[in-house]
């Protein structure tokens, strides 16, 4: 926490009225000499954030800028992710080496020595809870490092890309269970963007990642999913976003050309835009979410006819994000970490419904890059197969949930979008078991790459990102009340067995990287994560109430929800909103996220208790 530098005050003050340039990593104005050199070096727009000046009284910019009056590029798309630990680097910002002086074993080798590859269901959650915690991360940090080794540069594991810096492959060990047979030696990858090789900062300094979406949860997977795309999705009539249908079916559009990633693409051709054409489960909650927003911008519009199209947007989106920070935090996340534990970390309220207000200004808006890091360990209980329901529930077919990956043009044919949604909500998930998926570990990413291991990449990341040991976080999580030296120290949260494992591949405890520990730690009682995850999602997820000056259940932020209001928004949940938005959905149970069964039985979308808009409609 610290407090504003009275420069920035002045500097708030005199430029009052015309839009200021950032430093995106400083978070300072530019000065002239700064302004040029950028400029000279055409990195004007990738290190620098043009900021309008604040106003106090407006809604929450899409831009995330301005949520923090004092720090007003804080929050705003490409800016610093923050650590929760110092990172670990070796000098010259190469990974680590291992306390003896090695070079760590190809992370493959340590993800086939932890990981066991097959399939296994959860008896709890659905299939869309590993979706929409994929949906939740793309929020708050962008998928770019993905298009930077499937467009940018294509050859990492080819010879020309061992003259790229940026390319960092993960190479296949010669004796893999799976790859021995198929001759495959590589995957790709690249190393993370960050402000020094955007060339924003010297190298030489700790890497800094990039974040190029804001970092409050406010969907910007959709109103603004790369810098400045407002304008690109809004269509500036009665608050809507520009949508095609198809048969009938309203689908996310950029109809400003025909370069839309659904439908009028051919398939064949793949999508270039980055967002909303990403996995799956992304590509679903974008689609639903967007048809949300113009939904309720239609009915503010039947309720308000002299509402202008600004009035209308901004009013629906408070409204969409309202209801999406309520099933997340209030819905999800519980079945997630468990209901008991969220309250005792002051995270959610207990029994009230009022608002609350846990601002606090002196905070600094950022992302932790551990949050970011801890969800990919989510990708362990993705379920492979996505199943097809018709709509008497029965079941049709499977197919892999990677063919559909950067390919949502595919969800615009046919009956997909209806058979799927069933589907989603109606198989479960895979099971929170140290078991990952054969399709995640070997073709992760579908069509677009012939091999790829997401586990793995998820453990190599967090050598690029220079996290350190494994056991520096159970440290920090235990709250610094027990230190965690020697594999014996584990214990409590590992087995025997898996302590075994992790010897197996790391010489000291003090090797163990954080993904590898927290695959084989068990998940804890009354949630769904290990503890480690547990502790480094909370960390953030409280943080994030805290820095959102625009946050819901605020009654002092500009534009607030009445009491009323607030209690309409509290009736947020998968169900409803697939209710309202879902293609063909007639019937779920109540509570989507977890399985059909124990008193959560399908119901019909008349029983769940829908929005009354009327409270808010303006009295003349
Ligand atoms: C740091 O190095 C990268 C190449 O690895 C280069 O593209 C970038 O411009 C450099 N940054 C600075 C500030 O010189
Ligand atoms: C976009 O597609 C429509 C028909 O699908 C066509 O009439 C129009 O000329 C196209 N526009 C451009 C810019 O290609
Ligand atoms: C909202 O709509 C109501 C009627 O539905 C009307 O009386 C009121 O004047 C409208 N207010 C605005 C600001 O449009
Ligand atoms: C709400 O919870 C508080 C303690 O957290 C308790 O004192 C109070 O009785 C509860 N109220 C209701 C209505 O359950
Ligand atoms: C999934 O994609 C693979 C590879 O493109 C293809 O061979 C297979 O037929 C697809 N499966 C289904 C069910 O569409
Ligand atoms: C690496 O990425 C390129 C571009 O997407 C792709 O053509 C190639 O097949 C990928 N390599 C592997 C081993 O998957």
């Amino acid at each position: 926490m610290s407090f504003l530098p009275i420069s920035i005050l002045i500097i708030l003050v005199v430029n009052l009225a015309k839009a200021v340039y950032y430093d995106s990593w400083e978070g300072t104005p530019l000065t002239d000499e700064q302004r040029q050199a950028y400029e000279n070096a055409n990195i004007l727009s990738t290190c620098a954030n043009n900021i309008q000046p604040c106003d106090e009284t407006e809604w929450r910019r899409t831009d995330g800028s301005c949520n923090n009056l004092y720090y007003p590029t804080r929050g705003a798309y490409h800016t610093p992710t923050f650590r929760i630990l110092p990172a670990d680097f070796r000098e010259d910002f190469e990974p680590r080496l291992t306390s003896s002086g090695k070079e760590y074993p190809l992370a493959r080798h340590i993800k086939n020595n932890l990981l066991t590859v097959g399939l296994a269901t959860d008896a709890k959650l659905t299939q869309l809870s590993a979706y929409y915690i994929e949906f939740m991360a793309i929020d708050v940090v962008s998928a770019h490092d993905i298009l930077n080794y499937i467009v940018d540069r294509p050859y990492c594991c080819k010879e020309e890309g061992k003259s790229d810096p940026m390319c960092a492959p993960n190479f296949i060990p010669e004796f893999d269970p799976v790859h021995r047979f198929s001759g495959h030696k590589c995957f790709n990858m690249t190393i993370p963007m960050t402000f020094q090789n955007l060339g924003c900062i010297e190298n030489g300094t700790t890497p800094s990642r990039i974040d190029f979406t804001t970092t409050f949860f406010d969907l910007s997977n959709i109103y603004e999913f790369s810098a400045g795309s407002l304008n690109q999705v809004r269509s500036y009539e009665g608050g809507q976003l520009k949508y095609e249908v198809v048969n009938g079916r309203q689908f996310p559009s950029d109809a400003s050309d025909n370069t839309t990633c659904f439908i009028k693409q051919a398939i064949s051709t793949g999508c270039s835009r980055n967002v909303p054409n990403g996995v799956l489960g992304s590509n679903l909650f974008t689609t639903w979410f967007w048809r949300f927003h113009n939904y309720v911008a239609q009915q503010l519009a039947n309720l308000n006819s002299s509402w202008d199209d600004e009035r209308l947007f901004y009013t629906a989106r408070d409204i969409v994000v309202a209801f999406h920070l309520q099933m997340f935090y209030y819905e999800f996340l519980p079945e997630i970490l468990g209901k008991d534990n969220m309250i005792e970390d002051e995270i959610i309220l207990g029994n009230s419904t009022g608002f609350r207000d846990i601002y606090d200004e002196t905070v600094v808006p950022q992302i932790a890059l551990e949050y970011a890091y801890a969800s990919r360990w989510f990708h362990t209980i993705q379920y492979g197969a996505q199943k097809l329901f018709d709509k008497n529930f029965n079941f049709i077919k499977e197919v892999p949930m990677v063919n559909f990956s950067l390919s949502v043009q595919s969800l615009a044919v046919g009956d997909i979008m209806s058979t799927v949604t069933r589907g989603s909500y109606y198989q479960a998930t895979g099971k929170a078991d140290s078991t990952v998926d054969p399709d995640i570990s070997d073709i992760g990413l579908g069509p677009v790459q012939e091999v790829f291991d997401i586990p793995t990449t998820d453990l190599a990341k967090g050598r690029y990102f220079g996290l350190p040991s494994y056991t520096k976080y159970r440290d920090f999580c235990s709250g610094y009340s027990k230190k965690h030296v020697d594999f014996d120290d584990l214990t409590d949260h590992i087995s025997d067995e898996k302590i075994q494992q992790l010897k197996q591949v790391y010489e000291t405890a003090e090797d163990i990287e954080l993904m590898a520990g927290i695959w084989v730690e068990n998940v804890i009682e009354g949630a769904q994560v290990p503890p480690t995850v547990h502790c480094l999602l909370s960390n953030q997820l409280k943080r994030s109430i805290i820095i959102d000056r625009h946050w819901y259940e605020r009654p002092n932020r500009p534009h607030a929800f009445n009491y009323e209001q607030l209690q309409e928004i509290r009736k947020a949940s998968l169900a409803l909103l697939l209710c309202y938005v879902g293609d063909d959905v007639e019937k779920i149970q109540p509570k989507a996220f977890t399985i059909v069964g124990k008193g959560n039985n399908l119901v019909s979308c008349d029983e769940i208790p829908a929005i009354d808009f009327t409270h808010w409609k303006e009295e003349s």
